[in-house]
């Protein structure tokens, strides 16, 4: 969502926006649809499409892969390709994992199409494991893991928990959902992987209580501490924040405290905003991190695909009706800031406290198809067929389905971990 964008249309995306970010998450489902198993193949026949039905010339290739095993400081997770296999399982589904919000629950919501599951990152130079789920319980044994940001980032803790939980006896893990902060609890790994809610990562008067209108959000660009102080002692902290601070207009930005009177603020640009926001946060961690003991990761953007002229598609609405990833290489739209990149690119290169990047953006831009869209919720209901048949102001292009692109973002979590 650049600032190109029209006020009309950046305040209606403002609005539909809102709600999506923020939906209660109950898991009362009324209707559990049963989808259909078989997997039409992709139109465009990729060359390793399907494994039951190899081509010559990629017998030759898996012959002659000559890609590395994973290094973190060799492989760039950025490039690569979207693979499908038709014999790929996620080690979940929407179904088996009881921790899922509504939000993310696409084929328990009405997709009729789960071969949006079926595709896998390839990684051009290096061969990207597999998620193992015995080796991240291993892992994460006696640590506190917490990822923090916005809705995206609350996607990718349910991922992290559905990826790990079928592994563990019912008396031996809990649940605990915070408006805030959640738990989730392994007794006999004595572990915990937490979520914290915290849109901007610093303090802003629209964390708690959305504030609908965005120009009268006000953000506290230097005050980070009220929830900065719920980090303290975790071992692995997952951070991300972008989505939020793309309204298209200027942000209201304040230095010291809101009782000062909330006319101290500046109007600035998202990206310059972002700098003070991410700088603050950048010193907290500085500080208060010993590195020794807590290891840091930031997720990137994750894409919006609003825009289907960016993808090609003339005739599309926003990523309804999408059924394939985008195959151009380097594929880049209009929902992913080049400028916001740079900015946490150079905040997190200064630091004192490494902190580890998990680029997700380039590969979450090839899956337009993989978005909730329409198999979502609104204000707590599943979309009503009147909505779902006005997929240009209610499909969700934000979030992602669960399984789905998120299970990838924690596949390079738990290579990098
Ligand atoms: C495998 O692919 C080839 C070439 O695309 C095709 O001729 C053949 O019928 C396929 N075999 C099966 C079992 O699908
Ligand atoms: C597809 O998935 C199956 C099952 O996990 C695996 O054995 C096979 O190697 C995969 N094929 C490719 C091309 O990655
Ligand atoms: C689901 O897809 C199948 C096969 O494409 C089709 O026959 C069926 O009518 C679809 N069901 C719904 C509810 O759209
Ligand atoms: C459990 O983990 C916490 C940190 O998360 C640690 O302080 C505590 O000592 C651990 N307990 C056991 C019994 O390992
Ligand atoms: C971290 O560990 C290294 C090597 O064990 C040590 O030299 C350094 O002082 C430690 N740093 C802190 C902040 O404890
Ligand atoms: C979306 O896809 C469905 C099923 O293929 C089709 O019936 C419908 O016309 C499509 N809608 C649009 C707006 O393209
Ligand atoms: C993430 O990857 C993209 C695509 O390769 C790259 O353009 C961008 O600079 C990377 N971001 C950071 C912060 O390094």
């Amino acid at each position: 969502m650049g600032p190109h964008l029209l006020p009309v249309s950046v305040l209606m995306f403002s609005l539909a926006f809102l709600v999506l970010l923020y939906t209660e998450r109950i898991n009362l489902l009324s209707s559990t649809t049963l989808f259909s198993t078989s997997c039409a193949k992709p139109k465009t026949k990729t060359k390793q499409a399907d494994d039951t039905n190899t081509t010559t010339e990629d017998r030759l290739k898996s012959i002659v892969d000559d890609r590395f095993m994973f290094d973190p400081d060799e492989c760039n997770v950025a490039q690569g390709k979207w693979v499908y296999n038709r014999s790929f399982k996620p080690l979940y589904t929407d179904l088996s994992c009881p921790y899922l919000d509504r939000q993310v629950s696409c084929v328990k919501n009405g997709k009729n199409d789960s071969c949006y599951r079926q595709w896998e990152w390839q990684l051009d130079d290096c061969i990207l494991p597999r998620f193992d789920a015995r080796l991240a319980l291993d892992k994460i044994r006696g640590k506190r893991v917490m990822f923090v940001g916005d809705s995206l980032q609350r996607g990718q803790w349910q991922s992290f928990v559905c990826l790990v939980e079928f592994l563990i006896p019912k008396d031996q893990k809990s649940m605990r959902r915070g408006k805030v902060h959640s738990v989730f609890k392994i007794k006999d790994h004595n572990a915990t992987i937490e979520f914290y809610w915290a849109p901007f990562l610093i303090e802003s008067n629209t964390d708690l209580k959305i504030i609908a209108d965005p120009k009268q959000r006000m953000l506290r660009v230097d005050s980070i501490e009220k929830h900065a102080k719920h980090w303290v002692g975790v071992d692995v902290l997952l951070f991300n924040t972008y989505v939020w601070w793309m309204t298209g207009l200027k942000l209201r930005s304040i230095w010291g405290s809101f009782a000062n009177g909330d006319d101290g603020y500046e109007e600035l640009e998202a990206p310059v905003s972002y700098r003070i926001a991410l700088r603050t946060w950048a010193n907290w961690i500085d500080s208060n991190i010993d590195q020794n003991k807590t290891r840091v990761f930031f997720t990137t953007m994750s894409p919006t695909h609003q825009r289907s002229l960016d993808w090609n598609n003339k005739g599309g609405i926003k990523c309804y009706n999408e059924t394939e990833p985008v195959k151009k290489k380097g594929h880049w739209g209009s929902g992913s800031d080049k400028k916001m990149m740079s900015v946490v690119g150079s905040v997190t290169g200064r630091m004192k406290v490494p902190v580890t990047l998990i680029n997700i953006t380039q590969l979450s831009e090839y899956r337009v198809e993989a978005h909730s869209s329409i198999y979502t919720e609104l204000g707590g209901k599943l979309l009503s067929d009147e909505q779902k048949a006005d997929p240009f102001k209610y499909a969700d292009c934000i979030h992602w389905c669960l399984p789905g692109v998120p299970d990838t973002w924690n596949q390079i979590f738990l290579a990098y971990l």
